[in-house]
């Protein structure tokens, strides 16, 4: 029996490969080998890119073709804050077998020559700067004066200051512990200077979150203050909870930690670096709305038009030419239902309040990203697409077997014949389905993961709610009926 086939994605990953030749111009990476990757350490903190061998021409991995140039530039910004270094695992095997190397690139972060973190965010030039410079000096800064706190909290990303009473204080060494757990994320200063912490309303020791100033309205407090016991968890759920405020700008740096929320989106041409007012006069727009919803268990952002283009036109089949140059608004809640608002943005907030209460009372129809449904056909497996997913695959008399698969993955045109065949086998019970369903042009309902092609699934009869993924061993169970004949050699 085969064993569960391995993500088609991953092995894409995998054929990642470069050529020397892009590595032979002044560069400022630092290469790494087998040989004096223990003594090379020089700094403090380095990332380390550990990258593949040269066997295949550059042109088949147009993602490793697109990061080296990015990394190379990321690595003359960074020069004398951090050390950004490539290892090849063609020529240093020995290294990339020590660290686990499984796919390419893999990015890891060393502190100190240990391994600290892996690197799996933005593989942009911007992106590991912003993150390198992050890791780079103390977990929490000092700041010795007024001067130096207006100086960091005037910053792009909010700011986490401690304010504590001169002397030993225990407090102040838990704030710190916290900072160095939580520097990845977030940025910490502390300070023993008395009267700073009353500049903004602190009367005594406490932590004061301080919004970036761009961001700053009449629709909210700038500053929020936490005088309760300090740990890493305390300070955790309280950064968390106010990091954001009503309206955050979401990134691709951040859009991770606004996960899990019911969340609505503007999307406009925004940019706090060349245009901060006309960011501001929609986001306003936006805040003025939000303020009358916020308690009602929705989310609000704003976002760059551009940055997201892909994902509108593939989440929510926006194009280039909806919105008339207006803000674009889109909901996605935590389940993966998806609404988009139709009517053009207007400027006094009534078409956002429109869509905001048709929202709220059910009127909205969910966008679903779905092929056209098929004809009927006679043939044995189903063909399934996300608008009649529901109704094939949650019929709640029938014991149904979906597979979600890629047109492009090897793997599950390998096991189509075998599909077919248990579909023939099973063809003779009317209470059973047999279907088949394309993961990249449909809408997944949620409940349903996919980390690899096929990804198959047995929804029982009656249960509904609780698809059974194929797993290796899933033989022992009651549904070993299936996946048996499935995997008959
Ligand atoms: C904040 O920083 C910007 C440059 O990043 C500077 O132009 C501005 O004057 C600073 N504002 C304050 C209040 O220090
Ligand atoms: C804190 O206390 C130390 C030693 O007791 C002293 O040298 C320092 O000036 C004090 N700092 C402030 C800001 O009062
Ligand atoms: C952190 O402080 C809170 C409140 O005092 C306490 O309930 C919690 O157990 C503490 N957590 C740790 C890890 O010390
Ligand atoms: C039925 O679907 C199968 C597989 O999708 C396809 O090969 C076949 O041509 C279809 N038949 C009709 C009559 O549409």
């Amino acid at each position: 029996l085969p064993t569960m086939v391995p993500s088609c994605a991953l092995l894409l990953l995998r054929l990642c490969a470069l050529p020397s030749a892009l590595a032979a111009a002044a560069s400022d990476v630092l290469v790494l080998r087998d040989s004096d990757f223990d003594n090379s350490f020089v700094g403090e903190v380095s990332l380390t890119l550990l990258r593949c061998s040269l066997f295949l021409p550059l042109a088949r991995c147009a993602h490793c073709q697109k990061f080296a140039p990015e990394y190379e530039r990321a690595a003359t910004r960074l020069k004398g804050t951090a050390i950004l270094a490539k290892v090849d695992c063609s020529t240093s095997s020995k290294t990339c077998k020590r660290f686990g190397i499984k796919r390419y690139p893999t990015l890891k972060v060393f502190r100190n020559g240990k391994e600290f973190a892996i690197y799996d965010r933005s593989h942009s030039e911007e992106g590991i700067v912003h993150y390198m410079q992050k890791q780079t000096g103390p977990s929490s800064v000092v700041l010795h004066s007024k001067e130096d706190l207006d100086a960091f909290i005037n910053h792009s990303d909010a700011s986490v200051v401690g304010f504590f009473p001169n002397g030993s204080n225990t407090h102040l060494v838990e704030f710190q512990k916290a900072a160095s757990t939580l520097r990845e994320n977030y940025r910490f200063a502390h300070t023993v200077e008395p009267g700073l912490g009353l500049l903004h309303g602190l009367e005594a020791e406490g932590v004061l979150l301080f919004r970036p100033p761009r961001l700053s309205s009449i629709f909210e407090e700038s500053v929020k203050k936490y005088t309760g016991p300090i740990n890493t968890s305390t300070l955790r759920r309280f950064i968390k909870h106010n990091i954001f405020g009503i309206c955050p700008h979401v990134t691709k740096e951040n859009r991770e930690k606004l996960k899990g929320r019911d969340l609505l989106t503007a999307y406009y041409d925004l940019d706090y670096v060349r245009d901060p007012k006309g960011s501001n006069y929609w986001r306003n727009r936006v805040l003025k709305v939000a303020v009358q919803f916020q308690s009602r268990g929705l989310s609000f952002a704003v976002a760059n038009r551009r940055e997201f283009e892909r994902e509108l036109e593939e989440d929510f089949g926006l194009d280039q030419l909806d919105g008339g140059g207006f803000p674009l608004v889109t909901i996605r809640t935590r389940e993966g239902h998806k609404y988009s608002m139709r009517e053009e943005f207007t400027p006094d907030g009534k078409a956002l309040t429109r869509f905001l209460e048709d929202y709220f009372a059910g009127r909205l129809k969910r966008y679903l990203k779905s092929q056209p449904v098929p004809e009927y056909n006679k043939s044995l497996v189903q063909t399934v697409v996300a608008e009649t997913f529901e109704e094939i695959v949650s019929d709640p008399e029938k014991d149904v077997l979906i597979q979600l698969y890629a047109p492009w993955c090897g793997h599950c045109k390998n096991l189509e014949p075998k599909y077919n065949e248990l579909a023939e086998q099973l063809s003779g019970d009317p209470s059973i389905v047999i279907a088949r369903m394309d993961a990249t042009a449909n809408d997944i309902p949620s409940g349903y993961d996919v980390d690899g092609f096929p990804t198959i699934y047995f929804v029982p009869a009656r249960k509904k709610h609780k698809p059974v993924k194929y797993e290796v061993g899933i033989y022992l169970t009651q549904q070993s009926y299936f996946f048996g004949i499935l995997y008959m050699p």
